[in-house]
């Protein structure tokens, strides 16, 4: 044989033994992973719990619900507190994890990350931090915080940071990674046949927790017990976040949000100016297109105080029965829930053609501005499904403004500060209507409320 053909030969031998050797790793891995899933499922409650969770594409707030009563309560705070902060709390709780992790695992690696493990175990020796991060902002808290403040984004994936860089340069990325970390508060909306100021005094409140951001909220900075009063009982409140009740305020008055809207996100929303009508805000015909479980129906319908009227749409029963449950609950006659067909909304919705005097579109989006609330979701982030947003967003947009009469109102929200789904679909959707006038927005958050970005329109009267 020629020496180029025992070259050959050789190469290809040595190519054989190289796939031999790696489908040998492989399958050692798989079984590895089997070995370790099975002794997790039987052996280590957190451990199912962990697996469950990242093979789940369910959220976790339901499926801490599926857990026992008592267990729900032990670990919700743990699990929260783990997944908000990993990095920094391991320092805390003095764990390693080297720089990029877990960010950089896969799934599967992800599933055998030890230190998942160890922090929640080092969290149940101290359960005093998982209480303090996950429940209250504290003293803790704060040193996290102010270890952000220092330059630390280790606790977001670098994709995510990456975007908010791009977007919005490296100061906001910061400030948003700052905000974005923070537990949440707890914040209500009182209803407009009750008194705010009473309700405050029933939860023995500060005067300043009375908002400065919704004219019908208040808010308090760390954990609140607030269920346990007789006004809560009475249905005299909700628990809303406050850029959430601006939003619904927006749909049926926009002067007097849209001034509070900034160009960037991250910084303190400024104050509320004015009263709030005492007897409601005059009646209208609002949709709430996009309603889910219909936290902002129930506060359009109460601003009109029982008057006028809402649709809410949605294309899940699910999300509809809930809605349904809660109208009733709160006795919002002014106020219905109708299940639309994805695909077929055209064709039922289109003898209410340019009915509407306002069309909320709280579309679909990548979450990002309620981050805090739902720290899980930064862990599970699908980048491919993030592209197909705007699409989304602008078919839902082309579709329900529809609905709107000449000289009414259209207004889009996203409880993000993507610009690929903010900005970015309020441009091709201007360009596709021009029978469409801005009339402002911008961005609300995060900071004491949830991220948001909001935009308003007017359909011209003279439009076809
Ligand atoms: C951001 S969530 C809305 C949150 C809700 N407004 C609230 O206050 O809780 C977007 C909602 O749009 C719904 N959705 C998706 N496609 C839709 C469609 N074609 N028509 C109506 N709703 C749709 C989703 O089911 C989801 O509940």
């Amino acid at each position: 044989m020629s020496n180029s053909g025992n070259r050959r030969t050789r190469s290809h031998k040595k190519k054989t033994q190289i796939k031999r050797e790696k489908s040998e790793r492989d399958r050692d891995d798989r079984e590895k992973v089997a070995r370790y899933l099975e002794k997790q499922a039987t052996q280590d409650p957190f451990g199912r719990f962990w697996r469950g969770w990242i093979e789940s594409r369910r959220h976790l707030d339901a499926l801490l619900a599926d857990l026992p009563k008592a267990k729900k309560s032990d670990w919700a705070p743990r699990i929260q507190a783990l997944l908000r902060i990993p990095a920094s709390l391991a320092a805390e709780v003095g764990v390693g994890i080297s720089a990029g992790e877990p960010w950089n695992l896969n799934e599967e690696a992800l599933l055998q990350w030890p230190a998942a493990a160890q922090i929640f175990r080092a969290l149940e020796a101290k359960p005093e931090i998982a209480r303090n991060l996950a429940i209250e902002a504290t003293a803790s808290a704060e040193a996290v915080a102010q270890s952000r403040i220092e330059g630390s984004t280790d606790d977001f994936p670098p994709a995510m940071i990456e975007e908010w860089e791009k977007d919005w340069g490296a100061a906001i990325a910061k400030k948003l990674a700052i905000e974005l970390a923070k537990p949440p508060g707890v914040s209500l909306r009182v209803r407009m046949r009750a008194d705010r100021d009473g309700i405050r005094r029933e939860l023995e409140a500060r005067k300043d927790a009375l908002s400065t951001i919704s004219p019908v909220g208040i808010r308090f900075e760390g954990y609140k017990a607030v269920m346990a009063v007789d006004s809560f009982e009475k249905g005299d409140f909700e628990i809303q976040d406050e850029g959430s009740q601006l939003l619904a305020l927006a749909v049926l008055d926009p002067s007097r949000v849209i001034p509070m809207l900034l160009p960037t996100p991250g910084d303190p929303t400024p104050a509320f100016v004015g009263e709030f009508p005492k007897k409601g805000m005059p009646a209208q015909t609002v949709i709430d297109a996009c309603a889910g479980a219909g936290g902002k129906t129930l506060a359009i319908a109460d601003f009109m105080n029982g008057k006028g009227r809402v649709f809410a749409y949605d294309i899940f029963q699910s999300k509809m029965a809930a809605l349904r449950r809660r109208i009733g609950k709160a006795q919002m006659t002014n106020a219905k829930a109708i299940l639309l067909e994805s695909g077929a909304e055209t064709e039922a919705l289109k003898d209410f053609f340019e009915k509407a005097d306002a069309v909320l579109v709280d579309a679909p989006c990548s979450g990002w501005g309620v981050l805090r609330r739902n720290p899980d979701a930064k862990w599970k982030e699908n980048y491919e499904e993030l592209e197909k947003l705007p699409e989304l967003q602008l078919r839902l947009l082309n579709l329900y403004s529809k609905l709107v009469r000449p000289g009414g109102r259209l207004v889009y929200s996203l409880c993000t500060f993507r610009k690929a789904e903010s900005e970015a679909v309020v441009k091709a959707f201007q360009a596709e209507n021009p029978g469409f006038h801005s009339l402002g927005g911008g961005y609300l958050g995060p900071h004491q409320t949830d991220g948001f970005f909001i935009q308003i329109w007017e359909r011209k009267v003279d439009s076809k």
